[in-house]
């Protein structure tokens, strides 16, 4: 059993009080390798971010969840090193789906687990959610839960529709749960196909315009639940200029849209304190790997194009920090 406090992490909880409180959000960022997490501590330490490094269960599968903590552990002394006196680092389980994989995490060192019972019936989603939340208080671990389904997959479940979250159900939900912060489904979701172009309008330059969130059902949420942190998932904007690099050096995307970054600064001025990006990372990576296949087919050192994608991958999390989720300057 190790303590994350040990660790030199944190779990979310004065992080998410200042920023709902300062209107800002704090991002989520998954990470897989020693590259992104170099990238996330990089620009976390050069905008004065908190930040939060998430794992998902196919990061565990793909890299192994031991590994993954120690590099986590690796990110607080890193982030010193680069000149950070007190870096604020959350290890999040994302999307965890049973009692065990949340207490195997708590048990090895995560600051933070999300269980996400949002695919079982209701009453289900609440005696699981509560179970983790029993468990994981008595370390001082932070919970998250969710209520309502993102339309895409998420992990092997797939939803063809968005199931919204019913704000009529949040106050019973949080109270008997006993969570500490709600994952929500306003129109958000994962990868980089978030809209058909069916759903989308085009401006005059033919650009594809999505639908907006739903920010109504946002409101409500927080008229029943004022000051509660609220999560959002799905949240990358999929910047049509990585998209047009990828298929400029031989990729293949097709109608990739995502979420208007002006809409994820309106959220992050609500309640809305924790904004999850994963798929812009990967384009982001995506895009200058390809580059430099292209240009230099002879490469074969993986320094010479894992460099670059970290390098991309950091400017890309500095703005996110910087101009989106406004998290800029407001460590501790
Ligand atoms: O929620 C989805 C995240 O983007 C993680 O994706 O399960 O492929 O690692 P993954
Ligand atoms: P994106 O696919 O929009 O980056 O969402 C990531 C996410 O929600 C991870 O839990
Ligand atoms: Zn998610």
């Amino acid at each position: 059993m190790v303590n994350y406090k040990d660790l030199g992490l944190v779990n979310t909880k004065d992080m998410f009080k200042r920023a709902i409180a300062g209107k800002y959000a704090i991002a989520a960022f998954n990470f897989n390798n020693l590259e992104q997490m170099q990238a996330i501590v990089q620009a976390a330490v050069e905008t004065k971010s908190p930040v939060i490094l998430q794992v998902s269960s196919g990061a565990r599968k793909y890299a192994n969840q031991t590994l993954l903590r120690y590099l986590a552990q690796g990110a607080v002394e890193y982030a010193k090193e680069l000149g950070c006196e007190k870096p604020e680092i959350v290890l999040h389980l994302d999307h965890g789906d049973s009692f065990e994989l949340c207490k195997s995490c708590i048990d090895m060192g995560f600051s933070s687990v999300m269980i996400d019972g949002s695919h079982f019936p209701y009453e289900e989603n609440i005696a699981l959610t509560k179970k983790v939340v029993e468990y994981a208080h008595q370390f001082d671990v932070t919970v998250e839960g969710e209520l309502g389904v993102l339309a895409g997959v998420e992990d092997d479940v797939v939803a063809e529709h968005h199931t919204y979250t019913q704000p009529s159900e949040v106050v019973d939900f949080v109270t008997r749960t006993g969570v500490d912060s709600l994952a929500i489904s306003i129109g958000t979701s994962h990868g980089a196909n978030k809209f058909t172009p069916a759903q989308c309008t085009r401006d005059e330059n033919g650009i594809l315009i999505p639908p907006p969130l739903r920010f109504d059902i946002l409101e409500e949420i927080e008229k029943e639940i004022p000051g509660f942190p609220i999560v959002l998932h799905g949240s990358s904007s999929v910047p049509q200029d990585l998209v047009a690099q990828i298929n400029q050096y031989g990729g293949k995307l097709v109608d990739s849209i995502g979420i208007p970054e002006e809409q994820l600064r309106k959220a992050a001025s609500s309640a809305v304190c924790k904004i999850n990006i994963d798929s812009d990372g990967r384009l982001a990576m995506t895009a200058a790997v390809r580059k430099v296949f292209a240009e230099s087919p002879a490469e074969f050192d993986p320094r010479k194009y894992l460099g670059p994608a970290r390098d991309s991958l950091k400017a890309l999390y500095k703005k996110k920090l910087e101009n989106v989720l406004g998290s800029a300057g407001k460590l501790a």
